[in-house]
């Protein structure tokens, strides 16, 4: 193990945890996935493979060739076929009969609603794709989209991908300078967003993000930016660039609602998604078009046992992270799922918001991440007992390992200790769902994500690379190529094979510790490198302690993940001040003065979601001779425990310094 592997208190109970929760007999006899698919996916995994891809996906071109590795670690996969996400997502089902059917029940947080057929999006869609190549959006181009949760962030994508154009969502919540960086990176012709978006009561503004990261800047290249497309969401008044901004409802109004797709290669591309990384630049990860939408077609439908005719999807997620792409746009609309996608916030403009929600559409299948169920756990079960959720029959969860406690909590309240929970394992590098128990099928025991799904060669290796035996740990890979897989880190191949390929040659490393327990099956134990996960949204240790080195009062930073009950790990940043600034500090009135300065200079750099919970002002970091700070010590004092081993320390009193200094303080 790394010196940044942590193990958390939580997590150590996981590997005693014994309660097995096999599926009911009525639910097994219902359910799409099979034990036979494992056989089948063992017998040949490609051949699995490309008939999932010719029974989920509807070809133009069908593909003769299935998986291409000869390029390794860069895979191909049919591409000698031709298709179109957005015709699969949307027109095929028109064709086949569903147009009427609810794709879409939106739900905006002042509690506005509309209702999208799927006949309604493939006009939107047709409307809006239409309305980018008017604004000389064409395929291969980039656009980047900077929107809430609406209807139209949907639309925006599906419209990007009808032209053969990659979109980048870049997450609402990040700041200018974030956005800035990924539009440069990624070479942007057009950025979609919106005058603002409802957050807690109250219209949060987007545009001037936009603005600011458009604006000319010393030093900098111009963007190659050439519109901005705006949609009018809150009406709130927008600084209006004329020549270059457009308003959504202008351009897409007055466009025809017929567009003929653009065929593309399977391994068109299909999304950039910026994700953070163990340095400071965040990462661009590739996906491309067939694979991706295999899988997630493939895993929509087997994961969650979706019945497209009579389920209520809802996925909490928002489209700025992965979770959104996959199991919000692409895969729910390529099976002609109806679902629910809400604006807001889970507690406005009360607690019991997404219970209300689930109750009034019927919801019956929620997936959502461990940080809002702790959360919830909080707040009281007394909240969704209030409301009918007997509707629901499977529940899932995604984006840090959900600790035993908090799995037992979601199947007792909210699924009346009745529903299956999937919890699921993947990262936006892997497009869609890798390891996962299969409702109806595996009996499932809660913190794990126990299996790989068919198909899917994920196993735990120790240091050497060797498999390790069942009941050892170590570090979880990917030792065979997958349909969803990144194509790379874009515009940066070597990046690419430096991060995931060279940790253990020839399979792909993920980050990730694991544990296998007696019975072989996977715990997923949290990163093993400098990525924190902070309400199951990934950040860079790097990144953050880069923002804080960047205002004049730091001299350095040290920034760690300490456990935290609800958002799973919080921020917590050591900071030596420079020169002046450290008396400042040894008042309470001027720590508190420099904290703010310093978490308001995080949420500008990267975005609110990094700022940091705590800041400690120390007088020396612990370091070893090479100069490496020992963030394992840091976090021990964190989370408040006795510091661990200190013996490599450069100077071995630091750590005796640091206690002293903060006992006075907090
Ligand atoms: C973590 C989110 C344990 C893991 C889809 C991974 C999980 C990172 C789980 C990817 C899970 C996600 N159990 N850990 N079920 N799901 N993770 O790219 O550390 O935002 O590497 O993708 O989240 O985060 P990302």
């Amino acid at each position: 193990m790394t010196d940044s592997q942590s193990t958390s208190p939580s997590l150590e109970n996981l590997l005693h945890e014994t309660r097995a929760f096999p599926p009911s007999p009525e639910f097994a006899a219902q359910a799409n996935a099979q034990p036979s698919m494992y056989d089948e996916a063992a017998a040949d995994r490609v051949e699995f493979w490309a008939r999932q891809a010719r029974e989920l996906v509807t070809w133009k071109t069908p593909f003769t060739e299935t998986l291409d590795w000869s390029g390794a670690p860069v895979a191909r996969w049919f591409a000698d076929g031709t298709l179109n996400a957005a015709y699969n997502a949307v027109d095929r089902h028109v064709e086949a009969g569903l147009g009427d059917r609810v794709a879409i029940h939106f739900e905006g947080e002042p509690g506005d609603t509309r209702t999208v057929t799927y006949a309604d999006l493939q006009r939107e869609v047709s409307r809006a794709a239409n309305a980018l190549a008017a604004l000389g959006v064409e395929s291969g181009d980039r656009v980047v989209i900077y929107l809430p949760m609406l209807v139209e962030s949907v639309v925006a994508m599906l419209a990007c991908a009808r032209l053969g154009a990659a979109h980048s969502v870049v997450f609402g919540g990040f700041s200018a300078d974030a956005l800035r960086s990924r539009i440069s990176d990624a070479g942007a012709k057009l950025v979609i967003t919106a005058d603002g978006g409802y957050r807690r009561g109250a219209p949060s503004a987007l545009k001037p993000a936009v603005d600011e990261a458009l604006a000319p800047k010393d030093g900098a290249e111009a963007t190659t930016v050439e519109h901005v497309l705006v949609v009018r969401r809150t009406r709130q008044d927008v600084a209006w660039t004329e020549g270059r901004d457009v308003w959504w409802h202008d351009a897409v109004e007055a466009a025809d609602t017929f567009h003929e797709p653009a065929w593309v290669d399977a391994e068109h591309p299909l999304f950039i998604l910026y994700t953070s990384g163990t340095t400071g630049k965040p990462k661009g990860i590739l996906h491309t078009t067939g694979g991706y939408l295999t899988q997630t077609a493939f895993t929509h439908k087997n994961v969650f046992d979706l019945k497209a005719e009579s389920d209520v999807y809802w996925c909490t997620a928002d489209i700025g992270w992965v979770t959104g792409h996959s199991y919000i746009v692409y895969g729910p609309l390529l099976n002609g799922a109806t679902q629910v996608i809400y604006e807001g916030t889970p507690d406005t403009p009360h607690r019991g918001r997404w219970w209300e929600i689930v109750q009034k559409y019927g919801v019956s299948i929620f997936y959502t991440a461990p940080t809002a169920i702790r959360a919830c756990m909080k707040w009281g079960e007394e909240i969704p007992a209030e409301f009918d959720l007997s509707s629901l029959r499977v529940l899932g969860s995604v984006g840090e390992p959900i600790n035993p406690e908090a799995w037992m909590w979601y199947r007792r309240v909210i699924g009346s200790d009745r529903t299956p929970i999937v919890d699921t394992w993947w990262q936006t590098e892997t497009g869609a769902i890798m390891i996962s128990p299969l409702p109806g099928v595996t009996a499932a025991k809660p913190g794990s994500a126990q299996v790989p799904l068919p198909g899917i060669a994920a196993t735990v290796v120790d240091d050497e690379a060797n498999p390790v035996p069942d009941g050892g740990g170590g570090y979880l890979v990917l030792a065979e190529p997958w349909p969803s897989m990144l194509r790379g880190i874009w515009g940066d191949l070597q990046r690419f094979k430096d991060t995931y390929w060279s940790r253990f040659p020839g399979v792909y490393f993920a980050g990730d510790g694991a544990k296998k327990d007696d019975d072989g099956d996977i715990w997923l134990l949290g990163r093993v490198d400098d990525v924190m996960n902070v309400s199951g949204h990934r950040l860079s240790t790097t990144e953050i302690e880069s923002a804080l080195v960047s205002n004049e009062l730091v001299a350095e930073a040290a920034v760690v993940g300490a456990a935290d009950d609800v958002s799973g790990q919080a921020v917590v940043a050591f900071v030596i001040l420079r020169g002046g600034h450290a008396d400042e500090a040894s008042t309470d009135e001027g720590s508190a003065r420099i904290e703010k300065t310093l978490r308001d200079h995080v949420a500008k750099e990267i975005g609110p979601i990094a700022k940091p919970k705590r800041i400690l002002v120390v007088a020396e970091l612990p370091k070893t001779r090479s100069g490496k700070i020992m963030r394992r010590l840091l976090r021990d004092v964190a989370e408040n425990r006795e510091v661990g081993d200190a013996t490599t320390l450069a100077d071995s009193s630091v750590m005796g310094l640091i206690q002293a200094g903060l006992s006075g303080s907090s």
